[in-house]
């Protein structure tokens, strides 16, 4: 178990309540700005909330791989959104898409090639099932090349591989472009490749027609995962589902068999619930809207703001609610302050008196030395956020500024906060700053 890396929820609560929780200054009653924790700020929608009120009653067993009439509709799903065809009969569904990929994992043979920077969720997996993994680095332009794709393939003994692909992706919020995954699907049919397809993010897509599922480049050889935690703001109901490859029925009967024994089936009443968040419906149709664009115009201005302070570069989000921002450039400045490790790095930006929560580069299966980090931009009310959207939609470029000001002052305030870090880091000081909340101009 030692060797098990601390799943990231668990290290993300650790980390802040050691590190926030005693902060012993005398003027501090400040919590922290969260640019950590992957959560959507939006209410589960109503219709939603309202199935599951309704199926309270719901007290039976499920059928193993999921309720008939949710297959359905998430089969009718696919097809709206994603341009798929599904039979039904290919759709798993199980409690939440971690608990699917640790069961893909368990059924699958092959080494498992997961591309780094990652979600921290994969890799103690992995470990925990003693299977032979390889990183596949993606340093230069923060996603993985046909060429180097094939480059480790070749060296890997095992007949076949699997390849972890996240896409849209945690943490770089990039997405594959159809041109890109047609590459990289021809390396993986050549060289035995099965894909998992973690494709969670996907409804997030800004420009949403952009969104090509793996499972329709490469259907003979891609088990796609998604589920309810991020497009329907409903982590807590833990509900997700697989789409199996073509012609993997036999696959696909093991698999049950694996489901059966852990854990028997989804809760009912969830799965009830999550029947109206996949049927295609107005309200559904307005929630994916609305939400997708409030992390657009969240994730621009993050991205807007890092690219003012000098000496920082960050990737410009396209989907998710996150970015990965490089602080390498700060090598000599960090190593000046003592600060040695992305851990260090982290540790120094939460505490007194920045109060600032990132996700540093030793969680994202990168080098303990390599200064990037994921920063979220959802910290601010979902649920107001969504109302005054819809009261008002943002229009203009000053629109939006003033969205994020009215509605997300909180994300204003933590940028600050990590402008005046690197400030304090380049003079080498730590001047005497009250933790409130910063006031923002903006400078048009
Ligand atoms: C890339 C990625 N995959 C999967 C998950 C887990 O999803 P679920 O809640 O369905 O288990 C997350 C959650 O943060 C994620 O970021």
């Amino acid at each position: 178990m030692e060797d098990i890396e601390l799943p990231e929820n668990l290290k993300l609560n650790t980390f802040l309540q050691e590190f926030h929780s005693d902060c012993s200054h005398p003027k501090c009653g400040f919590g922290y700005y969260g640019f950590a924790f992957g959560q959507s700020p939006f209410h589960v929608p109503h219709i939603m909330q309202k199935a599951l009120v309704q199926n309270a009653h719901q007290g039976k067993y499920a059928a193993v791989p999921g309720i008939e009439e949710l297959r359905e509709s998430i089969s009718e799903y696919n097809k709206h959104y994603f341009g798929m065809d599904i039979d039904p009969r290919r759709i798993y569904v199980g409690p939440g898409t971690k608990e699917l990929l640790y069961n893909l994992l368990e059924i699958l043979h092959g080494t498992v090639i997961l591309p780094t920077p990652a979600w921290l969720g994969y890799l103690p997996q992995i470990r925990l099932l003693k299977k032979n993994y390889h990183m596949l680095s993606t340093r230069v332009n923060k996603k993985i090349t046909p060429h180097d794709l094939k480059k480790l393939s070749l060296r890997l003994q095992d007949r076949q591989k699997i390849l972890i692909l996240n896409n849209p992706n945690n943490p770089t919020g990039l997405l594959y472009d159809r041109l890109e995954l047609e590459e990289i699907a021809e390396v993986c049919r050549e060289q035995n490749i099965i894909i998992i397809s973690d494709e969670i993010y996907a409804q997030t897509t800004y420009k949403f027609e952009n969104f090509v599922s793996m499972g329709k480049i490469y259907p003979e050889g891609t088990f796609v995962t998604n589920g309810l935690s991020k497009s329907h703001a409903a982590g807590g109901y833990r509900l997700g589902y697989v789409i199996f490859p073509q012609h993997a029925a036999d696959v696909g009967e093991q698999f049950k068999k694996i489901l059966a024994t852990e854990y028997t089936a989804v809760s009912t009443p969830i799965q009830h619930a999550a029947v109206t968040g996949f049927q295609v419906s107005k309200e559904m149709d307005q929630y994916f809207k609305v939400t997708r664009k409030i992390h657009e115009i969240m994730g621009e201005f993050t991205y807007q703001t890092l690219q003012q302070i000098s000496g920082i570069k960050s990737t410009k989000p396209q989907a998710t609610f996150y970015l990965l921002v490089d602080f390498n450039q700060f090598a000599t400045e960090f190593t000046g302050s003592k600060i040695s490790t992305s851990q260090t790095f982290s540790e120094s930006l939460i505490q007194h008196p920045y109060h600032t929560a990132i996700i540093g580069g030793d969680s994202l299966v990168l080098e303990r030395t390599d200064f990037s980090a994921r920063m979220a931009f959802v910290d601010y009310n979902g649920k107001k956020a969504f109302e005054n959207y819809l009261d008002n939609p943002p229009k203009t470029h000053s629109d939006r500024i003033e969205f994020v000001e009215t509605n997300a002052p909180r994300i204003i305030s933590g940028l600050k906060m990590i402008e005046l870090y690197f400030d304090h880091l380049r003079q080498n000081a730590k001047s005497a700053i009250e933790c409130k909340y910063i006031p923002f101009t903006v400078s048009e």
